[in-house]
């Protein structure tokens, strides 16, 4: 019976490490969250009943359940290097050469890897069993993290395989992925905990923690980059081959490693990831060159502290220390009152930035961010900088708490916070300048009516000079108005009213969405044109009316019949339709032609038959939606040249991968 009991306990250890090996190195699982933890919770519940059998390779016992005094030292055997460093195109070659001329060939092969910006971290396995982790350290001795490291659901207590060295020392990064690092802040401030000023800093205080249950909490990823230690000798000639066995055992290798030939296919890869970079789940903070060739590493062996066969190449980074001088407010379309801060100039990610948002109320109070203060500012791709953390040592003596404003910095109307949203707001709309500026823009922009050459600097200007209130005014504009104002010349006021003129030519989507009416964006104002054919209809609906069509819900119901019920919106349009504004009698889709619909579409790549925007606008009028990023719901993914992190995460979920073709034929 007892022998029995046995092999079922070892089959589930078997079969729910198999699964970890799916879900955390293949990224494939075969079985979902609520299949595992059913085997999880079979194995626990026999473990329990059955303590004699309890291993301590059993993925239940993962966390230790005693926190330590302190973390002993633990010496490396070999020790843990550190990388040199190239900033530009020229250091890369000259890296490149150094190692052709000692090596005395004329093309060199090398794993190219992102730089993972955690923490390095060591594992020992003894024949086959997690033996031992350690930090960097000083780069000689470490801490002893065993436990702590025993957390991380994506390191295997266990390896697989059968031809496992009797010791094997495992080197990589513990990385905290930006999606668990922001959901973690989240909690630990509702529970008024410590925050961490980025993911990095949060893997390192979590690895430092005494207690593993901590740990355990946080959402630590690992990924092997190399071996240290290994009794046995291992037959691999590249350094690749060594990577690719790593993730044979059961361990998680990063799957945008690859070969590449010299420094021209270093460069291009140093591009590529660039370019993935804000796409990716992870920091990184450059990518590695490491020469693949393990019998020519060891001829070009070691320099001081690092070795010669690699280097580090940086992007820039993507956070900066600099002081606030002052926190202003901002008034937005809708007349969202939003704190900036202005920065003494820093750059981040290679651009100098002199603001960064605050948000809203809720955000400056927790973050206790205060004109004065020292702080991380943290720019990704084209995102707005933002302030992630103050440097509360570094915050002067005087300095007070933020108060927001009262009254709107521009038309002094009393502010007002409607329950249950985070932000002030004035309330004065149109009467606003702010606002009034605002609407304007938004309707000229691309994606509305696209006037060209009506830039957000020369509707500011028009309104302070007073030449229009309203987007209606635009179409009254002389070529006299418009040429006595600073900067524009005859030609330049000519070419403005002739692009005005042609802007009046439109589609009642465009210009449904030009109005500005809160929350109805690209999509919506597309449906409502469709559903309701013309503005009269769409003005008279109800809510409940609203509510019938595809994916409008009450708030956006609401909103439209709010606007629609101003008068002063009403006479704006009817300004707008005697302009002479028009548009074609709108398309509507026979449902037989909505190949997609209720299908999720997300693109990605470079396309060349059309524009990201022109592609967007085809699926939308197929019936589907387009999503920005890849996720389980995503029915199709329709791919262009270059597609990177998008592609690579719609092959590995098995998603449909399509191309332009296929959406020309639709
Ligand atoms: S190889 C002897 N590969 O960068 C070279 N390091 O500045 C050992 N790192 O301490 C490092 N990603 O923490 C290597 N793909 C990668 C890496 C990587 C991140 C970190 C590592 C190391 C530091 C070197």
């Amino acid at each position: 019976m007892n022998n029995e009991i046995k092999a079922v306990i070892e089959k589930l250890r078997l079969q729910l490490n198999e699964h970890s090996y799916r879900y955390y190195v293949l990224d494939e699982p075969t079985i979902s969250d609520a299949e595992y933890d059913k085997l999880y919770h079979e194995l626990l519940n026999l473990e329990q009943n059955y303590p004699q059998f309890i291993s301590k390779d059993s993925p239940t016992q993962r966390i230790g359940d005693k926190p330590l005094d302190g973390f002993s030292q633990v010496k490396h055997e070999i020790p843990m290097l550190s990388l040199g460093n190239v900033f530009t195109d020229d250091e890369l070659i000259d890296f490149d050469r150094r190692l052709r001329d000692l090596a005395e060939i004329n093309e060199i092969e090398y794993s190219a890897e992102p730089k993972l910006d955690g923490l390095a971290v060591s594992i020992v396995y003894q024949n086959g069993k997690l033996h031992q982790a350690a930090t960097r350290g000083d780069g000689t001795v470490g801490e002893d993290i065993t436990a702590n490291i025993r957390t991380i659901k994506s390191i295997p207590l266990t390896l697989r395989g059968e031809l496992i060295p009797a010791k094997l020392e495992i080197r990589g990064e513990v990385i905290m992925p930006r999606s668990g690092f922001t959901k973690y802040n989240q909690t630990a401030e509702l529970l008024g905990e410590k925050t961490f000023a980025n993911p990095r800093n949060a893997a390192a205080g979590s690895l430092r923690q005494l207690d593993p249950k901590q740990t355990a909490k946080r959402p630590l990823k690992f990924y092997a980059y190399s071996l240290g230690v290994v009794f046995e000798n291992l037959e691999f000639t590249t350094h690749i081959e060594t990577l690719n066995w790593i993730q044979s055992l059961g361990i998680p290798v990063n799957n945008l490693n690859q070969t590449v030939q010299g420094a021209n296919g270093c460069q291009k890869f140093y591009e590529k990831i660039g370019k993935l970079r804000d796409s990716l789940d992870y920091d990184i903070d450059g990518v590695v060159y490491k020469v693949n060739d393990l019998a020519l590493q060891q001829k070009l062996g070691f320099v001081t502290k690092s070795p010669r066969w690699a280097t580090a190449h940086k992007f820039p980074a993507q956070e900066a220390v600099t002081v606030i001088d002052k926190i202003d407010v901002q008034v937005g379309r809708t007349g969202s009152i939003t704190p900036v801060a202005r920065l003494k100039p820093v750059v981040v990610g290679g651009v100098t930035v002199t603001n960064a948002t605050l948000h809203n109320e809720d955000e400056i109070r927790r973050k206790d961010v205060r004109q004065g203060d020292s702080v991380f500012v943290r720019r990704a791709g084209d995102v707005i900088p933002e302030v992630v953390k103050v440097i509360l040592s570094k915050r002067p003596k005087d300095s007070v708490e933020f108060q927001m404003p009262t009254h709107c910095p521009v038309c002094e109307t009393e502010l007002h916070k409607i329950e249950g949203e985070a932000v002030l707001r004035c309330p004065a709309g149109l009467y606003c300048d702010a606002q009034r500026k605002e609407a304007v823009k938004h309707f000229a922009s691309r994606k509305a009516m696209d006037i060209e050459g009506l830039g957000d600097k020369l509707v500011e200007q028009m309104v302070d000079e007073g030449l229009i209130k309203t987007a209606a005014d635009i179409f009254y504009l002389k070529q006299q108005d418009v040429s006595q104002l600073e900067r524009m010349g005859e030609k330049s006021a000519q070419n403005l009213l002739q692009s005005i003129e042609k802007s009046k030519h439109t589609s009642l989507n465009k210009f449904i969405y030009a109005l500005g009416i809160r929350e109805v964006g690209e999509a919506t104002a597309l449906t409502l044109a469709q559903k309701l054919r013309n503005i009269q209809n769409l003005s008279k609906s109800s809510v409940e009316e609203l509510k019938e069509l595809p994916d409008i819900g009450p708030i956006v119901a609401e909103r439209i019949t709010q606007f629609f019920s101003e008068e002063h919106n009403l006479q704006v349009i009817q300004q707008l339709l005697d302009a002479g504004i028009y548009w074609d009698e709108i398309e509507v889709p026979d449902e037989n032609t909505q190949t997609l619909a209720g299908k999720t579409v997300v693109l990605t790549g470079t396309l060349t038959q059309f524009t990201r925007a022109t592609a967007k606008e085809k699926l939308l009028k197929l019936g589907a939606k387009v999503a920005g990023s890849v996720s389980k719901n995503t029915d199709y993914v329709i791919a262009g040249a270059n597609a990177g992190s998008k592609l690579t995460k719609a092959e590995s979920l098995g998603i449909e991968v399509k191309d332009e073709e296929w959406l020309m034929e639709l």
